[in-house]
């Protein structure tokens, strides 16, 4: 029997008892051993859950019982479960977590220390909720070089964005409903301004660099300037707009971005919606490859938790190779970036535009007042330079 403890009872932590309790048969045969809650670690009591009895307050409780083997760390922020998740390990208890707050600010270290005490820190659930990528970026892929690697990692913005498009809706309309739904956190910043998916490509890029990508270093906007209106034209493109995640190694130097792009409605992106995410990973034998499905929800996080706990039950005393090192990746200067852009200005501006841009193809949407054009291709300070003479109402990167 291994005995392992839940830090955080919220959605993800009670999901992780749910899916021990309801896949018990299987996941105690994979596991090779029967896995058994013995702790819940919460602020709050759970009086008539049928694992009310199992609810403790202190930390210490845990970690000082030589019964616990493994820990999932579903609490979420980088405080307290950054001590807790150090003390776990120092103390060679594997910790299981759905935590990319933590994975992207200490993953590295922790993943050292676990080393040192011959434990694991895995971490499955941090990027693409259920769908598996760690472990494929890690196991499946290692024949790989792997160069290139976007995703649509937020489910909340996905389904922002899926309906301003299918229902010409506004982005402060839409918000409103997913957070009265429960899809958007009443404070929605760290999905809707791009953070959260910022620290999961910085996860995803360092697994590909085998170094650590900070995610403060990770250019990031969100979906917050996006409007129905940009629909209209990008329907007229023949194109979608979707949060994109983007990382790509060239020449030993990486580049990596979180903006939302105009894709063409052909590409295997746009077909992703709702809170869909799917990761594209582009390997040097493999080609392309793409992993699709539940980016976050109670049950197929947890199950990726779990799945990383019986994982950890195999591996007891064992260590569990992961390549991530302490070292930073060195980062490609994102002004240098060449893109095509998407651009909004005033309908008086028609000719200015043509003069300044040069290359322009102008996309009708009908839209009074204004006209909309793309760009050839152009570096990023090139474009912000000629904009800014300008004057735009917005823009939009193009992806093909
Ligand atoms: N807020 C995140 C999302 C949850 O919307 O994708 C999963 O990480």
């Amino acid at each position: 029997m291994v005995k392992i403890a839940v830090l955080g009872y919220g959605t993800v932590g009670s999901g992780v008892v749910e899916v021990i309790e309801r896949n018990k048969e299987e996941i105690n045969k994979r596991a090779t051993e029967e896995i058994e809650v013995k702790y819940i670690l919460d602020l709050r009591d759970f009086p008539g859950d049928p694992y009310e009895d199992r609810v403790v307050h202190d930390f210490n409780l845990i970690v000082n019982d030589p019964e616990i083997k493994i820990i999932c760390e579903t609490m979420g922020g980088v405080n307290p479960a950054y001590e807790f998740t150090r003390t776990a390990l120092r103390k060679g208890i594997s910790v299981c977590t759905s935590n990319k707050e933590l994975v992207a600010a200490h993953g590295p270290e922790l993943i050292r220390i676990a080393k040192e005490n011959i434990c694991n820190y895995l971490f499955e659930a941090s990027v693409g909720g259920g769908i598996p990528i760690i472990r494929p970026l890690n196991y499946s892929l290692t024949a790989e070089k792997i160069d290139n690697i976007m995703g649509i990692l937020n489910g909340t913005t996905n389904y922002i964005l899926t309906k301003m498009e299918r229902e010409n809706a506004s982005f402060d309309d839409v918000l409103k409903e997913a957070q009265a739904k429960g899809y958007a956190e009443r404070n929605p910043e760290a999905d809707i301004e791009g953070y959260d998916a910022c620290r999961k490509i910085a996860i995803l890029s360092s697994l590909m660099a085998e170094k650590t990508m900070k995610y403060e270093n990770v250019y990031t906007e969100g979906i917050s300037k996006i409007s129905n209106i940009d629909f209209k034209y990008a329907a007229k493109m023949g194109r979608t707009i979707k949060l994109l995640g983007i990382s790509r190694e060239e020449d030993g130097k990486y580049f990596a971005m979180v903006a939302p792009f105009l894709i063409p409605k052909t590409h295997p992106m746009a077909i992703v919606n709702g809170v869909f995410n799917a990761i594209f990973v582009h390997g040097n034998m493999l080609d392309d490859s793409m992993y699709y499905g539940r980016g976050a929800g109670k049950l197929p996080t947890a199950s990726a938790v779990v799945s990383d706990v019986i994982d950890c039950a195999r591996h007891i005393g064992k260590l569990i190779k992961c390549f991530w090192d302490e070292e930073e990746v060195a980062m490609k200067d994102v002004n240098k970036a060449e893109f095509v852009y998407f651009v909004r200005c005033d309908s008086s501006l028609h000719e200015e535009a043509l003069g300044i841009f040069e290359q322009v193809s102008v996309v009708d949407a009908g839209v009074e007042g204004e006209i909309g054009f793309t760009t050839g291709p152009m570096s990023e300070e090139e474009f912000n330079r000629k904009a800014e003479k300008l004057g735009i109402i917005s823009r939009i990167r193009l992806m093909d």
